[in-house]
Parts: structure tokens; sequence; C-alpha cells
């Protein structure tokens, strides 16, 4: 299992200087030559993620944003965001990753966030505990909302129908602040190592989550859904928190 996530950690930081190296090239260019930039980054980091993954793991199901479903029949399955923050990199905006969690029947088994900017590597395996550049993280002792510092999200579609911004509000006004990162594996990671003490968002995908979510609660935290059902990367909202304010946010959210 060791060797599972050394080789994930591997492929993780490749693909993350393949990414920096875009971003540097693309800053400063008018919007179109961005975007164009964006998918090309996107698209070549989810193929060397992919071919890596399938080089050393040829059994494994894959799930990758951009190329949808390898299906092997497997009771592993990776879900993979070669670029997460991409609006965040499209502007120039320093905050970015690439993400990589395994299932293992249903199970999340591992997970890895690479930072490619502050070579920051998040990485954690069920019951082994999370870590940060290999030194152990926790999550923070914050007990109350109102000495918390808090994130969430906003989808880059349908942005109109969600309801997130009452919840943004409420959250706002009853602690720290609430954080809009633009990127959400870090957001969670972030929340692993203490420095956020919980996060909250609608409709994020599988790849979005996988490794974050077990980042964060091999750190200590914790994460459910916002009614308070059990928390699943397919679930349609998710709250993650350091554990002691997790009551007090579903609260606000009921
Ligand atoms: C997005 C980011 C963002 C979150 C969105 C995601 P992408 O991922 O994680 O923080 O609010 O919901 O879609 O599109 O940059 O990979
Ligand atoms: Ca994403
Ligand atoms: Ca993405």
């Amino acid at each position: 299992m060791a060797q599972i996530l050394e080789t994930a950690i591997d492929i993780a930081r490749e693909a993350g200087a393949l990414l920096a190296g875009y971003f540097e090239r693309g800053i400063g260019f008018d919007l179109k030559g961005e975007f164009d930039l964006v998918t090309a980054a996107d698209r070549a980091s989810e193929e060397l993620v992919i071919e890596r993954l399938q080089t050393h793991f040829p059994s494994h199901n894959i799930l990758g944003e951009e190329g949808g479903l390898r299906e092997k029949n497997s009771e592993y399955c990776w879900y993979v965001d070669p670029l997460d923050g991409t609006t965040n990199f499209a502007h120039g905006f320093p905050m970015f990753n690439v993400t990589m969690g395994l299932e293992r029947s249903g199970e999340l088994i591992a997970g890895v966030i690479y930072d490619p900017l502050r070579q920051e590597m998040f990485a954690a395996e069920l019951g082994g505990g999370a870590f940060l550049n290999g030194r152990r993280i926790r999550t923070s002792k914050a007990a109350k909302l109102e000495s918390s510092l808090l994130a969430t999200g906003f989808p880059s579609r349908k942005r109109h129908e969600n309801v997130n911004v009452h919840f943004f509000h409420q959250v706002a006004v009853t602690s720290h602040g609430v954080r809009r990162g633009g990127s959400a594996a870090l957001d969670l990671a972030y929340v692993a190592c203490g420095r956020l003490d919980g996060f909250w968002e609608f409709g994020l995908n599988p790849w979005d989550m996988a490794a974050g979510l077990i980042i964060v609660r091999e750190a200590g935290g914790r994460y459910s859904d916002m009614k308070g059902g059990p928390g699943s990367v397919r679930g349609e909202h998710i709250a993650v928190t350091n554990g002691p304010i997790h009551d007090e946010l579903l609260g606000l959210f009921a």
C-alpha cells in the first residue's frame, strides 16, 4: 500500500511540474491565449497522469475529469483531476493543483494533492495519517465557529441556480471569514493541515474531493453531507471540518 502512495506522489510531482511550466509561460497572455493554454495544460496533465497510472496499475479503473471512465472491472478506482483551479490558472492567480484519490470497493484508501507553485505535497493512506511534504499534519483545534476560518466554492457553470451565496453570507457573519480560493482540493488540504477550520460546497465531482476527503479524515477531521448524512465523493454536497465545529456548522445549514 505504501508503494501505491509513493507512486501516486511521484506522478503528482511530475504532472505538477508540467502544470507549473504552462503557468509560467501563460502569465501575461490575453484571455483567449490563456484559455487555449489552460485547455492544453489540462489535457497534457491528464494524459501524463493516466499514462503513468496505467503503466503502474494496469488493472485499475480510472475516472479522469477530461477523459471519462476507463473501466477495467476492478475493485480499485482512481479519481483524477489533472488541473483543479482552472479559472485561477487562466487568470494567473497562483492557486491550483493536481490531485488523485484511490478507492477500493467504494472506500477511499489513498490520496494526493500537489500544489506545484508552493511545492506542497499533501498525502494520506487509510490508517496511516496525513502528511504535508512528509511531515504529519493534523486539523485545527478551533472549538467554535466564531473563531474559525472557512472556505467554500461555487460551480463554474449554472452559478445563478446555486443557493450557496446564502450560506456564504450566513457563515461569513458567524465566523472569522469565508475564503473562496478557487481550488476545492486545496481547500480540503488546508482543512487537513489547520490553515482552515472548515469547508463546504455543492455540486463537486468525485475527482475534486476523493483525495481531500481521505487526507482530512487521516488528519483527524470529519466530513458528512450538509445535512449530517454520510459524506461521499458522489454526494450532492459536502461539509468538511476539523471535527469540533462540525455540528455547529451543520446547525447553521439546517
Ligand atoms: C473547480 C474548483 C473550484 C470549485 C468548483 C470546481 P476545476 O474545479 O475546484 O474551487 O468551486 O466547483 O469545479 O474546474 O477548476 O477543476
Ligand atoms: Ca476540480
Ligand atoms: Ca479540473
